[in-house]
């Protein structure tokens, strides 16, 4: 099928080249000139394991495109997919004016009978407004509309699109069914379930999905918080309670809170989302506001060992808001380091791969001097200080470390090491909730 991609960011490359993969004809496109620069000649210029690879070898096969002119990339599409940006907007609402706007431009110049479908983030109501936007646009009601909702994760994100747990399609038509189902056939006939439903329906399905998984991170670090009190270990609860099938492992590891482009953004919007139709969501508020309190966790932690922070050096170990991903967007790291400049600390940053999106997004990267290999970050820091899961950070030689370093501190805000094994290489070690 032909199809057309607007917005070739994580979610819109992954599905592009995904679908180019599936032997569709596809062709992305973006307004960031420069984005389709590196795209068309097979850079991608984001870190997601396997995408570099399978982006060149749809390129060499021609099954997939790169432009800029989403006007002309739309004219012979039998399908549109939209996978622009959706941030926070005002009081916590999605934002939709990019979603809106790309609509607005793009569904004029598409031949009659052409399917729109939504793939950004966005709440119940939202492909309502789609086909206003576009039959006003065009002037008459010759398309079809539909949501398809992404559940692909960063630093898997490949992996993720070519076999996820299930497709979900809001369908209010038998032809948009039909060529969704046509799009995903490959998968389909593997096995993976697809859910074709009504439009609200799978709209509500991403976001509480995203509540669901961002609401286990926030009852396991408060369960942290009381483990801390009682000489309980968060890691054994999480584990033990894990193995109980009705409740399962994932989501389950306490630390600093969520971050990332999508968690926060989602939640509150979703409680927005609520407030717009009259309904409270208790629970979704709490776990919102649990989860903005995180932060000052570790600083507690520095403080309660260090005393004043002014001066003192704080060796920081990981930037990305989660392993296996360059992606800092509301990463913890963003608010944790801010307040640590802010009390004075003088930080040595090192990420294996985040150090450059972490530069061109905060305002205060002119502040920190980052490493480019892990040792340099120890050099006669007071505190070593974790806030990413890498799994370079697992398997560190804790003795080498103790030479390198000024001071004996680690605050492992992911509880990634072994307590025991850094404090017989001498640290004095403090976790979360154990
Ligand atoms: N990142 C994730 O892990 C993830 C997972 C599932 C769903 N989502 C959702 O998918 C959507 C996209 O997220 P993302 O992380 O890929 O965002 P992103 O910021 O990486 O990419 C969005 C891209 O859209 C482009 N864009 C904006 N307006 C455009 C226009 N008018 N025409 C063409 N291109 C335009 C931007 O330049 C950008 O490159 C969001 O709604 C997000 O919530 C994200």
């Amino acid at each position: 099928m032909n199809i057309t991609i607007i917005g070739s960011g994580y979610v819109g490359l992954t599905a592009g080249v995904g679908f180019s993969h599936f032997g569709h004809s596809v062709t992305c496109t973006d307004i960031d000139a420069a984005k389709i620069e590196k795209l068309s000649q097979g850079v991608c210029p984001i870190y997601e394991i396997g995408l570099e690879d399978l982006l060149k070898e749809n390129l060499q096969k021609g099954t997939i495109t790169f432009t800029t002119n989403t006007i002309e990339a739309v004219k012979n599409a039998e399908a549109v997919f939209f996978a622009v940006n959706t941030p926070q907007g005002e009081y916590g609402k999605a934002n939709l004016t990019y979603l809106l706007n790309a609509v607005r431009t793009v569904s004029p110049a598409c031949k009659p009978g052409t399917l729109f479908i939504n793939k950004s983030t966005a709440p119940v109501g939202t492909i309502e407004k789609i086909r206003e936007v576009i039959r006003e646009a065009r002037g008459d009601d010759a398309f079809f509309v539909a949501s398809n909702p992404e559940f692909l994760k960063e630093g898997t994100a490949v992996a993720d699109f070519l076999k996820p747990d299930r497709i979900v399609v809001g369908v209010n038509h038998p032809n948009a069914e039909e060529r969704l189902h046509a799009l995903y056939r490959p998968l389909i006939e593997d096995g993976i379930p697809f859910i074709a439903t009504n439009i609200p329906t799978a709209e509500l399905i991403k976001y509480a999905s995203n509540s669901m998984l961002a609401l286990r991170i926030s009852f396991i670090n408060e369960i942290a918080d009381f483990c801390e009190l009682v000489g309980a270990d968060v890691n054994e609860v999480a584990y033990a309670i894990g193995l109980d099938q009705r409740i399962g492992p994932h989501f389950l590891r306490a630390g600093i809170g969520y971050g990332g482009s999508c968690f926060g953004k989602d939640v509150k919007a979703l409680a927005l989302s609520g407030e717009e139709h009259g309904y409270e969501f208790r629970i979704i508020k709490a776990l919102a506001t649990v989860n903005d309190l995180r932060y000052r966790i570790v600083i507690q932690k520095l403080t309660t060992h260090l005393g004043q922070l002014k001066g003192k050096v704080i060796a920081v170990l990981g930037l990305a808001f989660k392993p296996m991903t360059d992606d800092v967007r509301d990463a913890p790291s963003l608010r944790i380091i801010s307040e640590l400049l802010d009390q004075g600390a003088v930080i040595r940053a090192y990420d294996p791969v985040a150090i450059e999106s972490f530069k061109k997004l905060s305002s205060r990267a002119h502040e920190i001097v980052f490493t480019s290999t892990i040792n340099e970050a120890f050099q006669k820091a007071d505190a070593l200080l974790l806030l990413t899961a890498w799994d370079e950070f697992k398997n560190m030689d804790l003795f080498e470390v103790k030479k390198t370093m000024g001071g004996t501190l680690i605050v492992d805000g992911m509880n990634i090491l072994d307590p025991h094994a850094a404090k017989n290489a001498g640290f004095t070690y403090e976790g979360i909730g154990r």
